[in-house]
């Protein structure tokens, strides 16, 4: 039966309800993890399923029946997924659904089922559902809605009651905005308080409720800093006093980001606290400068370290001969000032002068920039270039890879 698509628009609770899928496609495999979140039985029947399918299947989180559909495969559903290639399959797999009063999507022929699938933005727990009868303008529909709800501030206004009082530690990636992770966005525009770094993306900042406060706690670089423990004073404070404070970090907060020793003051202070891991500079910024750290057959290591201490500094926790000896890819942060004084410790413990090395500035910035050299002359490079902090130095054969990426 074809006609015009007039849905009535219901929630459905698959909860423990057998849900039977036909057809073990791409379609399939976009469906049932939805049905599964859900809390449905899904019951999958396809003489062959995709490798993701598959793995759902050997863990024991659906059924499968490795044949074609046959007459009776949907007895005791309440839900049916028609989603093989061959349209004649799905018209008798809707046929059946339709003669046992089983409300049955088809994959092929939107409007020739009895339900149809819509496109849905979520938000924590908000669901909105998005129904035109037409692909191509529920698609732009539901991108309308995800926009309008992210420039909403995506969440409740206001804190969720759960989150009051507690401390997240959020990764802020590199520092483009949308190089955050989206847990990390959803709890930023939760927040009462933003305690940001300087390396952390700027831009949400401006995007929060007018009367969230925001403290910087800027670092920079061999100038005034603001004492670790007045941030960590400030977490436990705000905290206490009910707010929901976000403490939004440059990369991840884990990583040279002083993070633990900001879980633990708030531990110490019986303060809840969450850490939502970030992407990475030290990984981030020379995959975007298109320098793999790995590469098949050339590096099977990479050790990322901190610059910040020179070589034979007597605070350094560095082991800067082994890292001579070793082959592999060395990621150097915090790196600018002491790049010469590692290079020449590289140098005397017997790492080739022409081992390729690169430098990036202001990566996923505006200015990003790529300079490549060698190990032996890093230094020239470095002082050539006026290169300021933010930077990663890369050294290793990977830095002389030819560039694999055109553009960026
Ligand atoms: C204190 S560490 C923090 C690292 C951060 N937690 C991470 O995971 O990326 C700061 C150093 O990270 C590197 N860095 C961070 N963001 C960068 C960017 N956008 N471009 C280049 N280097 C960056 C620089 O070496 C900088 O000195």
């Amino acid at each position: 039966m074809i006609r015009p698509v007039n849905p009535y628009p219901v929630g459905l609770d698959l909860e423990g309800r057998r849900v039977v899928v036909i057809g073990g496609g791409s379609v399939a495999q976009r469906r049932i993890p939805v049905l599964l979140d859900a809390g449905a039985a899904v019951h999958l029947v396809s003489p062959e399923i995709t490798p993701t399918l598959q793995g759902l299947a050997d863990a024991g989180r659906i059924r499968w029946e490795g044949r074609e559909y046959r007459t009776g495969d949907l007895e005791g559903a309440w839900y049916v997924v028609a989603a093989t290639k061959d349209s004649l399959v799905n018209a008798r797999v809707a046929a059946e659904a339709e003669q046992n009063r089983t409300f049955c999507v088809r994959s092929d022929a939107v409007n020739s089922g009895t339900a149809v699938t819509p496109a849905v933005v979520r938000r924590d727990d908000m669901l909105v559902a998005v129904l035109t009868g037409d692909r191509a303008r529920t698609a732009e529909a539901r991108e309308v809605v995800a926009r309008a709800l992210g420039e909403a501030g995506v969440a409740a206004p206001e804190a969720a009651q759960e989150l009051r009082g507690t401390v997240a530690l959020v990764g802020g990636g590199p520092g483009a905005d949308d190089l955050m992770t989206v847990r990390g966005r959803r709890l930023l525009a939760r927040a009462d308080v933003v305690v940001a770094d300087r390396l952390a993306p700027q831009r949400p900042l401006s995007e929060l409720r007018p009367d969230v406060e925001i403290v910087d706690a800027a670092k920079i670089p061999y100038g005034r800093a603001m004492a670790q423990e007045a941030i960590n004073e400030v977490l436990v404070d705000r905290a206490r006093a009910g707010k929901f404070v976000v403490r939004l970090k440059g990369g991840d907060p884990f990583l040279y980001g002083r993070g633990y020793e900001e879980a633990q003051a708030c531990a110490a202070a019986g303060i809840p606290c969450t850490v939502v891991p970030g992407v990475s500079s030290a990984l981030a910024v020379p995959a975007l400068a298109g320098i793999p750290v790995t590469n098949r057959g050339m590096t099977h290591e990479v050790t990322v370290v901190s610059g910040h201490l020179p070589p034979g500094h007597p605070e350094s926790l560095i082991d800067w001969e082994a890292l001579a000896r070793m082959r592999g890819t060395l990621v150097v942060l915090m790196g600018v000032k002491n790049t010469p004084a590692i290079a020449e410790a590289l140098l005397v413990g017997g790492r080739s002068a022409d081992t390729p090395a690169a430098i990036i500035v202001d990566g996923s910035l505006d200015g990003q920039a790529t300079y490549r050299c060698t190990l032996g002359s890093v230094a020239t490079a470095l002082e050539t270039e006026d290169v300021r902090p933010p930077a990663i130095v890369v050294i290793g054969q990977v830095a002389g890879l030819p560039p694999a990426l055109t553009a960026g």
